[in-house]
């Protein structure tokens, strides 16, 4: 490298987030092991793991609230350490538990926020209107927030950290506890806001809540990253055992106990119409030809064999294994 490249800015970078070796124990436990996760700008990120998986550990050390025990966290570029008030302004933090002030209306609420940021008095109420459209509630604004679903509470808590404006929004399982239809209602928002130029780090232990929502995700566990990476390599990563679905004419018990006499097929089950078996085989390499000689050899007679799509859920189990402290 030349002198005169060394002189030179450091490269312009996509990351809206970055750790480095991010660690942090509580006591003797080590919550977060040497985490190294990078977002783009611009990503609907999905941040996946199961209970105690860390997620809360990182999105807080993110937020500024936490700081990590070793390592270091880039938000755009600013240190969450040594930053934390730049950090602050160009952050959004909606924690997975928040008081959500039941007695007030939820204009005073938004209100009493944006004046934390603040924002002055003639912009405020401008301000309020933008957030309430943005997640649907501009008819809620004289409402009590207690009297709100929980659904729509969760969307003023939204609301809230959209107040003043940030870059970059990390929300703690915003989906958790909500009805299917408010969780749709949610998604929705997010993808507006995407569309809207935010970056975005939601976290989930639903893999498949995210699955069509987020263009990247990362997968924790206990600490540490298992995959990080467009949501479609997810399976293509970790689906170790391929799993097929077949029929025969007839005398499926005795196809089903075939199949679970063989060393290759690592799990037979009857699916619930009683007309398929469910298989997985143990070797990656293996095919559909093995699990067709079994039942042809079996002297039964073969009317149906097809892979089966593994949805992320699936894979997330094989992967994760749901081990946590
Ligand atoms: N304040 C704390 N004191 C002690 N242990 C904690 C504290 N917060 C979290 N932990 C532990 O750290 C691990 C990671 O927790 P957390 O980040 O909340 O995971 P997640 O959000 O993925 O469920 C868990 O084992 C949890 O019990
Ligand atoms: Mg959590």
């Amino acid at each position: 490298m030349s002198d005169e490249s060394s002189n030179q800015l450091p490269p312009v970078t996509d990351a809206a987030v970055e750790t480095f070796g991010l660690t942090r124990h509580y006591g003797s436990l080590t919550a977060l092991n040497s985490l190294d996760l990078t977002v783009n700008k611009g990503d609907l990120f999905g941040f996946i793991g199961s209970n105690g998986a860390g997620k809360t550990t990182t999105l807080r050390i993110l937020s500024t609230f936490l700081s990590p025990s070793t390592g270091t966290a880039l938000v755009m570029g600013h240190n969450v350490v040594k930053e934390a008030d730049q950090v602050r302004r160009i952050l959004g933090y909606m924690p997975d538990f928040f008081g959500v002030y039941k007695d007030m209306e939820v204009t005073e609420y938004l209100d009493f926020f944006a004046a934390c940021y603040r924002i002055g008095a003639a912009k405020r109420e401008q301000t309020i209107n933008d957030v309430l459209e943005l997640v649907g509630l501009s008819e809620k604004k004289g409402a009590l927030i207690g009297a709100l679903s929980r659904g729509m509470q969760q969307r003023i808590g939204l609301a809230r950290v959209l107040v003043h404006d940030p870059q970059i929004l990390l929300l703690d399982e915003p989906a958790s506890g909500l009805d299917p239809r408010a969780r749709i209602e949610m998604m929705a928002i997010l993808q507006e806001l995407q569309r809207l130029g935010k970056t975005i780090i939601i976290s989930s232990h639903i893999l498949s809540e995210l699955e069509t929502l987020c263009n990247r995700v990362a997968i924790i566990e206990k600490g540490g990253l298992i995959y990080s990476g467009p949501v479609q390599g997810v399976q293509s990563q970790f689906s170790k055992k391929q799993a097929y679905r077949m029929g025969v004419a007839e005398h499926i018990d005795r196809a089903l106990e075939l199949l679970l006499e063989h060393t290759e097929v690592a799990e037979a089950e009857l699916e619930e119409s009683g007309d398929r078996i469910r298989v997985e085989l143990v070797d990656t390499e293996a095919n559909a030809s093995v699990l067709a000689k079994i039942i042809v050899n079996g002297g039964l007679q073969l009317i149906a064999l097809e892979p089966v799509e593994m949805n992320l859920e699936d894979v997330f189990l094989q992967v994760t294994s749901g081990e946590t402290q």
